[in-house]
């Protein structure tokens, strides 16, 4: 049952997250009434704003990051009207007094978002209790990085847990509230057809891809404690890997979702620190072309030499019923070709070809889901070609497509913020990853990086604008498989 909260409290509230994604995933709420009526948001940081400062900085990331069609005068204003400020130090326990009093009455539940930087959440979360905002009326949500390692994540989750239980506990992985990736079990679980085949028997193998073309962004001081195993790997990419692989769950809910994600983690093998350097690749950006645009390499952009990796490829097992034998070949990375996130399921071959020698070669089925940035799902099947050909049929590979772009047209796309942050306002778990889940998808990563340290690994360069080193290539051919690129 949805409860929705009367007040909604966002740390770090002039960040960069802020401006481009929380505060116009709110107005795209609040302008399609989505919103509870009364709702209040409370914006806290460092900066010095009064209300009337903080509305003026809130308009003017709405007015750059809103997509010229949703911006409507009116809507802006009476969104505006719900948002007030104050100013805030997380690191200093008297700021909380002051805070406590402007967001006054939590009775009619208050929802707080800590989008501020994982050392910050300790102070918070004791600030936050010493003032009475921490009660039964009220939950977080929790803003990525949760730690860097699965020590580091479970001080912080402990400290969490020191003012709020699991159930009031949000972690955010921005994926989950995409609608392409929402649509991975609208497609598995609303439809007959796949599941009989959805397992090693009917699979090959599952290549999961999220690809970027964008660089190191201004990111330095984050992204050099993380690099891509953490920043994307630990989190996104193994999130689509237990949508693609998990039972069917018996409710949609944040239970079942989240006990069937938490089986598949739980089965994901852990490598021995020998076997990682066959079994994963890394690289980083050199300098190269995006399309068509030139741009530096990782090591200059950021001013000194570093073996922090951008690229990651990874051959991935679970050792389940389901999926023996299956690998799960994942690889994510910063200035590659082209941007892409996209899972690919190759079906096995058929057993016996009738058509060997009398009509070329038969490809494997693929189910191709791109998330982004189209969205579509396709599914290549074996056709004939039209024509009188003496020694035999002609047979082709032909995609059957179903363009999700086209076929919702009328419909606008939501940044996943906003599902999200409906979610929190109302109560609503299910997109939200469990401490167990992030637990064992820590234990996963360790296990990489303990054998990138314990054998010495290093990222090898590869140019910008392509698709990785060439041993992210070497790491799927070897088992007769072609990464699915176009
Ligand atoms: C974030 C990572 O979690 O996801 C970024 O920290 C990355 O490095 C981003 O660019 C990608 O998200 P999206 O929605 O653009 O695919």
């Amino acid at each position: 049952p949805r409860d929705p909260v009367a007040k909604l409290l966002l740390f770090g509230a002039t960040g960069d997250l802020a401006q481009r994604m929380l505060l116009p995933s709110l107005y795209g709420l609040h302008a399609d009434n989505l919103l509870p009526a009364e709702l209040k948001i409370f914006g806290a940081a460092r900066h010095d704003h009064d209300d009337e400062g903080y509305r003026a900085f809130a308009r003017k990331a709405l007015d750059q990051f809103l997509p010229e069609d949703r911006k409507n005068e009116a809507a802006i204003a009476s969104f505006l009207e719900r948002v007030f400020y104050q100013p805030t130090d997380l690191s200093d326990p008297e700021s909380f007094t002051p805070l406590a009093e402007k967001v006054g009455d939590i009775a009619g539940g208050l929802a707080i978002y800590l989008s501020t930087a994982p050392s910050l959440f300790e102070s918070a979360i004791t600030g936050l209790q010493s003032v009475g905002l921490a009660g039964t009326t009220v939950r977080v949500g929790l803003e990525k990085p949760l730690g860097y390692d699965l020590e580091s994540s479970r001080e912080i989750n402990d400290a969490v847990a020191k003012a709020f239980p699991e159930e009031r506990t949000y972690r955010i992985d921005h994926y989950l509230g995409k609608e392409t990736v929402q649509n991975i079990l609208a497609l598995r679980f609303g439809n007959s057809f796949f599941e009989p085949v959805w397992n090693a028997q009917g699979i090959d193998n599952v290549q999961i891809t999220i690809a970027e073309t964008v660089g190191l962004e201004e990111r330095a001081g984050y992204y050099e404690t993380a690099g891509a195993l953490r920043d994307m790997v630990q989190n996104h990419i193994l999130q689509l890997l237990a949508l693609v692989a998990m039972e069917p769950p018996a409710h949609f809910d944040g239970t079942d979702v989240r006990d069937e994600k938490s089986k598949v983690f739980r089965s994901l093998r852990i490598m021995k620190p020998e076997e990682v350097p066959q079994m994963t690749v890394t690289g980083q950006y050199g300098e190269g072309a995006v399309k068509g645009q030139f741009v530096k390499s990782y090591a200059e952009e950021l001013g000194q030499s570093s073996t922090t990796e951008t690229f990651v490829a990874i051959k991935a097992h679970i050792d389940n019923w389901r999926w023996q034998g299956v690998p799960f070949y994942l690889r994510t990375g910063k200035r590659m070709a082209t941007r892409r996130s996209e899972i690919a399921i190759q079906f096995k071959a058929v057993p016996h070809s009738m058509f060997a020698g009398r009509g070329g070669l038969l490809q494997p089925n693929m189910l191709i889901i791109r998330l982004q940035p189209e969205e579509y799902i396709q599914l290549l099947v074996m056709a004939k070609e039209p024509g009188l050909d003496r020694n035999g049929v002609r047979l082709r590979e032909v995609p059957l497509n179903l363009s999700l772009d086209a076929e919702f047209a009328g419909s606008r796309r939501r940044i996943a913020y906003e599902r999200l942050l409906l979610d929190l306002i109302e109560g609503d778990q299910t997109l939200f990853v469990r401490r167990d889940e992030v637990e064992a998808q820590w234990r996963f990563i360790d296990a990489i990086r303990a054998g990138w340290d314990a054998n010495d690994v290093k990222p090898k360069s590869y140019p910008s604008g392509s698709w990785g080193p060439s041993a992210a290539i070497a790491l799927t051919e070897r088992d007769g498989v072609t990464w699915q690129d176009d």
